[in-house]
């Protein structure tokens, strides 16, 4: 009687627990202001005091390997964190998507490990090819996205404008939820739609601290006074027009992908920063149910534990050499030294030295829920897309590969490092960062594919730093690859061109390399009547327009 009632209370407790989780990645084009809109959420929820320590965090951790003195020359961050904090009774998740234009696959694959996702755009710039890249991976898997306009107190296209790129671009409806008020150095706040309400900003000394906030109806003299008549005109006129003419917002269509809703502001003068911030844990989904190989589901309420790993990290403290999984919990509840099931291991995988990543610093962790994301330790243990789970075992869908667009030849320098070397490259393939192919003649040099050109880059620096490893990678002038299906006699009867390469995936199947989608379309239509079908390598993410 009493463990059944500690078992009611267990169960409760949990539901709530996931209940209040909001597990989301944010997609956006270098500079619109991931990072700033990053610290004003962690500044609205009080995670952090003055605005900045992000960044400063951020150098610090520059400082700590060779890798990431790379990061730091490039200035950018190819490493992911998860940031965890708490607003308005919700527990709030955000992985961190790299955002560099030489993005890799971890970046597309976070966003499977997300409910929902928030795109930031600059004012001035609109969709930039990056978001719409990161977007058309949400819209494969129908994530929701939340829209925050950012930048409005500097130079900014029309509002309407930029709602109509969304739309025309993105091909959903865009609906604003507020409405800016004055724009450039007169940016003022914003007019809350559904409320009916001003709310008015005031700028503080870098936006370190949370702006002061005055809220008013759109008749309020003191506004009238602020933007002057005309200015003032124009807002009444515009709140009226988009009361006709407007997309209007639809839950439903937002959970299923299909309509995101639009906010304004300014992160950096935190302006409108709270309201989008209260918007997210109203509106994003609490942790959603996952799909298994079988086609069924995954209720993340269930009692059962199940996760998946989505990123493996290697060489995040280099004085311990480590690498760490990181896990996405997505149902029952995670506690450490919890015994899982494992494809890879029958006899089972107890889960030690689970960790919380804050930027760089880890936190050990005692138990956690779906929605959370888990750092464990990994000496080597797990791979990407690997399911863990207890109770009835589960399997997870895999996870997408995404379809290469850079491929190198790689020369290992010294050829008593052989061993190394191929160690190296494995290690490295198994963790997702890179994609093995293998020329179809006797040479053996191995070609590798990747989403971004910065991989090659990160390859020979962990290859060097860990393996003791040099390489030279030889770029190759191809633009497409593809897996060809057909009968392997089939292939061998094909003269592909000169200019094109016949190799073979890590599973031996044959793939082309072309050298343009000219040299792709007259090869097939070349072959038609040889029935050959062209696949891609993985997920085609839409070119960048
Ligand atoms: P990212 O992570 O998306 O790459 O962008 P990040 O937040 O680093 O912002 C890029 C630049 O845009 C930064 O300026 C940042 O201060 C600025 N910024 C962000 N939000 C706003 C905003 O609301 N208004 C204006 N006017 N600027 C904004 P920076 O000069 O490159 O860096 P910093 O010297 O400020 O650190």
């Amino acid at each position: 009687m009493e463990s059944q009632h500690t078992e009611h209370h267990n169960s409760s407790q949990r539901r709530q627990e996931i209940a209040k989780r909001r597990t989301f990645a944010i997609i956006s084009h270098p500079d619109a202001g991931k990072t700033t809109l990053t610290e004003k959420l962690l500044l609205y929820s009080n995670a952090v005091d003055l605005a900045g320590s992000v960044r400063t965090r951020k150098n610090q951790r520059h400082a700590t390997s060779d890798w990431m003195t790379m990061e730091q020359e490039r200035g950018i961050s190819i490493t992911s964190t998860v940031l965890q904090f708490q607003y308005d009774s919700h527990t709030i998740n955000l992985l961190d998507t790299p955002g560099h234009q030489d993005f890799s696959e971890d970046t597309y694959r976070t966003l499977m490990a997300v409910d929902s996702a928030v795109m930031v755009l600059d004012a001035a710039k609109g969709i930039e090819p990056q978001t719409r890249k990161l977007f058309e991976v949400c819209r494969m898997r129908h994530i929701p996205i939340l829209t925050f306009i950012n930048k409005m107190d500097h130079m900014a296209r029309e509002p309407l404008e930029l709602l109509d790129e969304i739309e025309k671009i993105l091909g959903i409806p865009a609906a604003a939820m507020n409405w800016p008020i004055g724009d450039g150095p007169a940016f003022q706040g914003v007019y809350d739609l559904a409320k009916q309400q001003v709310l008015r900003f005031t700028r503080t000394e870098h936006g370190q601290r949370k702006a002061p906030l005055t809220v008013s109806d759109v008749n309020d003299p003191k506004l009238k006074e602020a933007l002057g008549d005309k200015a003032h005109r124009t807002l009444q006129e515009e709140i009226e027009l988009l009361s006709v003419a407007g997309a209007a917002f639809n839950e439903e269509q937002f959970r299923q992908g299909k309509l995101t809703p639009v906010y304004f502001g300014s992160a950096l003068n935190n302006f409108g920063v709270e309201p989008f911030l209260q918007e997210l844990v109203r509106l994003a989904p609490a942790p959603q149910a996952r799909l298994t190989t079988g086609e069924a589901t995954v209720d993340p309420y269930s009692d059962d534990f199940s996760a998946f790993v989505f990123k493996i990290q290697a060489n995040m403290n280099p004085k311990h050499r480590d690498s760490v999984a990181f896990v996405r919990i997505c149902s029952g509840k995670f506690t450490k030294d919890m015994v899982v099931e494992h494809p890879r291991y029958p006899k089972g995988l107890r889960l030690t030295r689970p960790y919380q990543l804050f930027a760089k610093e880890r936190v050990s962790l005692d138990e956690a829920y779906p929605g959370d994301v888990v750092g464990l330790a990994n000496p080597g243990l797990f791979a990407i897309g690997d399911t863990l789970s207890t109770g009835t075992p589960v399997q997870f869908q895999p996870l997408p590969r995404f379809q290469p667009e850079f491929f190198a030849a790689v020369h290992n320098k010294d050829s008593s490092k052989h061993k190394q070397f191929h160690k190296g490259l494995e290690q490295l393939v198994r963790e997702g960062a890179i994609q093995r192919l293998h020329r179809a003649d006797q040479s053996h040099v191995p070609l590798l594919a990747a989403v971004g050109e910065l991989q090659f880059q990160v390859l020979e620096a962990r290859l060097a730093s860990e393996y003791n490893v040099q390489i030279d990678i030889e770029f190759l002038p191809f633009s497409a690859a593809k897996r060809i299906i057909a009968a392997a006699s089939t292939v061998q009867q094909v003269a592909w061109p000169n200019r094109a390469l016949h190799v073979l995936d890590d599973d031996g199947n044959p793939v082309v390399l072309f050298a343009s989608d000219w040299d792709l379309r007259f090869c097939r239509d070349k072959h038609a009547h040889l029935d050959l079908q062209f696949e891609d390598l993985g997920f085609t993410v839409a070119a960048a327009s």
